[in-house]
């Protein structure tokens, strides 16, 4: 870095197709977290000038998700906020139906679809004037979404928090692939919680940095404090990938549930089914133990070793102004370095 210059007043700006399409300032975007991405955190994403998704699944019912999409709708004021549909081979999902009726009654034009192909939402969406960016975790998948016709994709490999899926390599890998095979815009996540990674994204072609981990410590995230004051602790080796024996690959915190089940599948081998690892693989165990419950060594919790990075509680919107600044000075810092002789 360079000492003599004065420190950013401002976070810069990266224009990029995403940011265009999505119409954003900055090119990171959010994707849903369950029971996390809530109306709070979602629209202080949103008012930092990123592009942030509520999870339709955190939700019980589409009573509650109207009532939360609209307070987040004012709570972003005017800035635009999107709705994640995850739909799950091997949860329920039975509201996304509802929820994305309710989102269009509500305006809302923006949605992250994950988990499978997102199949007719493509049309239900865009029909009703709306974007979908598809997040896969497969080189074919994403190509196939993309001849689908999705507007954008987020790519995501092994590294990255909650469900990575099957695929064995880090998402750079797949981005540089990819690339060659679309023609949408396409953003790059997994293990992202630095400044100079976001760079690293946008220099490899991504038209932004999917961030997600990293905000595990943002203040408006409704968790108990035992839940941050880990999350600040955590490093870059707290994070463990089970699973994938079932084919259903899920990166969570290292701890007591998560160190079990890695025991547990060892000794299962090929033969392991969900069955065998009882009530902790399921979201309101983590919910009701971990995150409101305060026990941090009960239950799956999603997260990468971007958590690493995140070394202080803090609003969203610092969170993420910090990680503009600091892109900014790692692109300065690069400008610096390099020299085009002859
Ligand atoms: C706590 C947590 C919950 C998540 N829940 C969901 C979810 O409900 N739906 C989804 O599509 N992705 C979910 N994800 C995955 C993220 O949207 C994103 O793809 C991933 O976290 C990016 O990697 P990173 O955590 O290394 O930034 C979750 C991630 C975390 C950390």
């Amino acid at each position: 870095m360079d000492g003599a210059r004065p420190p950013l007043r401002h976070p810069p700006v990266f224009e990029t197709p995403l940011t265009r399409l999505f119409g954003v300032t900055h090119p990171i975007f959010v994707g849903g977290m369950m029971y996390h991405s809530r109306e709070e955190f979602v629209a202080a994403c949103a008012r930092a000038g990123c592009m942030a998704f509520m999870t339709a699944k955190s939700c019980s019912n589409a009573d509650e998700l109207r009532a939360s999409l609209i307070r987040c709708i004012e709570l972003a004021e005017g800035a635009p906020v999107g709705l994640n549909l995850s739909i799950s081979r091997f949860r329920s999902n039975e509201i996304l139906d509802a929820a994305l009726k309710i989102a269009q009654e509500l305006g809302i034009t923006r949605f992250e679809t994950a988990g499978s192909h997102p199949g007719d939402y493509i049309a239900r969406i865009q029909g009703q004037g709306g974007i979908v960016i598809h997040k896969a975790t497969q080189l074919r998948h994403a190509v196939k979404a993309a001849e689908s016709g999705v507007d954008a994709l987020i790519i995501v490999g092994i590294e990255a928090g909650g469900h990575p899926g099957t695929n064995p390599h880090p998402g750079h890998v797949i981005l540089a692939q990819l690339l060659k095979e679309v023609d949408v815009p396409v953003a790059l996540g997994g293990g992202i919680g630095t400044g100079g990674q976001v760079l690293g994204a946008l220099a490899q072609g991504a038209a932004a940095a999917l961030v997600v981990s990293r905000l595990l410590t943002a203040s408006e995230i409704r968790v108990h404090e035992n839940f941050r004051t880990r999350m600040v602790a955590a490093g870059v080796d707290d994070s463990l990938a089970v699973l994938s024996s079932l084919k259903d690959t899920w990166r969570v915190l290292r701890n007591a549930t998560s160190e079990w089940v890695q025991r547990r599948e060892r000794e299962q081998g090929d033969t392991a089914t969900h069955a065998d690892f009882g009530e902790v693989l399921r979201g309101d165990y983590a919910r009701t133990h971990a995150y409101l419950g305060g026990d941090m060594d009960r239950g799956m919790m999603s997260c990468s070793s971007a958590v690493g990075h995140a070394n202080r509680v803090a609003p969203a919107g610092d969170i993420l102004y910090q990680l503009m600044a600091e892109t900014a000075e790692a692109w300065r810092a690069l400008s610096d370095a390099a020299r085009f002789d002859g």
